[in-house]
């Protein structure tokens, strides 16, 4: 079992009518404040009024940066910094889902940088600094409002990359369920199937870590698959919109990972297919994991598959391990086909196979992705013609 060091100093508000506290807490960083958000969706909903209010009232200096992207571009990121630099920009304040607040941790980092962002992106140039970032999360999904991570996409090179730095965790975050209610069923499933996957990258590892933590994993695996549904049917469901919130940033904020030291193995997979087609992250998660695990099960893997099938999905443990394994694999594809609805192949996106073996490459940054299973291009290739 490995040590390991947890921080996360993420203040989190987390429930209704929290926003008072938003003036009082900017106001800690400075009082320029450069609001960063997505395509429109918070000033249909009305959030961006209560914002403004919020740091017109506290007597703050608004600036504001709209139209980050889903999957957000490094030219969105420059622009970003250079408004940081030119007006002094004290506080970052991102409002969204994870690509409004990726955005914002990277224009952090690159104000500090006088470059293209994407030297940091790529680390040719070492991040040194970030302004602090501020959250008020919209979409249950990436864990961006309790972590490090950051994840850029430059469409002229194909490339999807994530970097993290410890000046990048947001220093406070509000998570007010309510700010879910209008997140499209399809957002709401891919959200879902993101967050199972940040907690099955986990779980499914060759290290023997605490027995503690495979508990958590298997309870956050039931909250989501309990409460996503839920909300699918009822999107103004508070408790199952609460419950996904909080499952979404416990399940990337570095706590169920203990000391576990492997590689993930679906994401540097689904980096690839954002990358070059752009889809939605969660949704290349959900066609990838199921192939994953029918991929790398074998005689080494079946006991943690059995143990997965029993305790997530309520298999039969006294079934041949095998046998249970295959049922967890089974019961997992429909929750994420039929009862989540999402896509089953990259077919029916119009991917084809084209960039495969470019992709593979890429994933495997010329070596292999040392996961629960060690996948070199070649598995990785195979693993896309499986979700064809
Ligand atoms: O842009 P707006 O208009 O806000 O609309 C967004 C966007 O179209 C919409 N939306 C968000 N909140 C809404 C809403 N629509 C209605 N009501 C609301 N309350 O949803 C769409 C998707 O938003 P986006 O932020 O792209 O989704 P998500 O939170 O899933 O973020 C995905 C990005 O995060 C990265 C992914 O790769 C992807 O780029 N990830 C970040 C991670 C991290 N920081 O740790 C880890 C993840 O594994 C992931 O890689
Ligand atoms: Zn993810």
């Amino acid at each position: 079992m490995n040590g390991f060091i947890y921080h996360v100093p993420t203040k989190v508000y987390f429930g209704k009518n929290q926003l008072q506290n938003l003036g009082p807490e900017l106001k800690n960083f400075g009082r320029r404040v450069l609001l960063v958000y997505g395509g429109g969706s918070i000033k249909k909903t009305g959030l961006y009024d209560k914002v403004v209010a919020e740091i017109e009232k506290a007597g703050l200096e608004l600036y504001e940066l709209s139209g980050i992207e889903p999957n957000p571009r490094v030219t969105s990121i420059n622009e970003g910094a250079r408004i940081c630099r030119e007006k002094q920009i004290d506080v970052l304040l991102a409002v969204g889902g994870g690509s409004t607040i990726d955005a914002a941790k990277s224009i952090g980092a690159a104000a500090y940088y006088d470059g293209d962002a994407w030297d940091l992106v790529t680390r040719k140039v070492p991040i040194t600094n970030c302004l602090p970032v501020v959250s008020i999360l919209t979409l249950a999904a990436t864990g961006s409002e309790m972590n490090a991570n950051s994840v850029i996409s430059n469409l002229e090179t194909n490339d999807k990359i994530g970097v993290a730095h410890p000046g990048m965790v947001p220093k406070v975050s509000f998570l007010d369920p309510t700010n879910t209610f209008t997140v499209s069923k399809y957002q709401t499933a891919c959200g879902a199937a993101d967050i199972i996957s940040h907690i099955l990258e986990v779980y499914f590892s060759p290290d023997h870590d605490l027995y503690m933590l495979d508990q958590v994993m298997e309870g956050l695996l039931r909250t989501v698959i309990k409460f996503a549904p839920v909300a699918l049917e009822e999107p103004d469901n508070y408790e199952a919109r609460a419950n996904l919130m909080w499952a979404s940033s416990w399940a990337i904020n570095g706590f169920i990972r203990g000391g576990k030291q492997q590689a993930w193995s679906c994401h540097p997979m689904e980096h690839q297919l954002s990358a070059y087609y752009d889809i939605t992250h969660g949704l290349g998660l959900a066609i990838l994991t199921p192939r994953w695990m029918e991929y790398v099960l074998d005689e080494t893997t079946v006991a943690k598959f059995q143990q997965f099938a029993c305790n997530v999905f309520g298999v039969d443990c006294r079934l041949e391990p095998m046998v249970a394994a295959k049922k967890g694999i089974e019961i997992l594809s429909d929750f994420l086909f039929d009862t989540l609805g999402l896509q089953r192949t990259l077919s029916e996106l119009g991917i084809d196979d084209t960039h495969f073996h470019d992709m593979a490459e890429k994933a495997c940054r010329g070596g292999v992705i040392n996961g629960f299973k060690p996948l070199n291009s070649q598995d990785v290739e195979s693993i896309y013609r499986m979700c064809l």
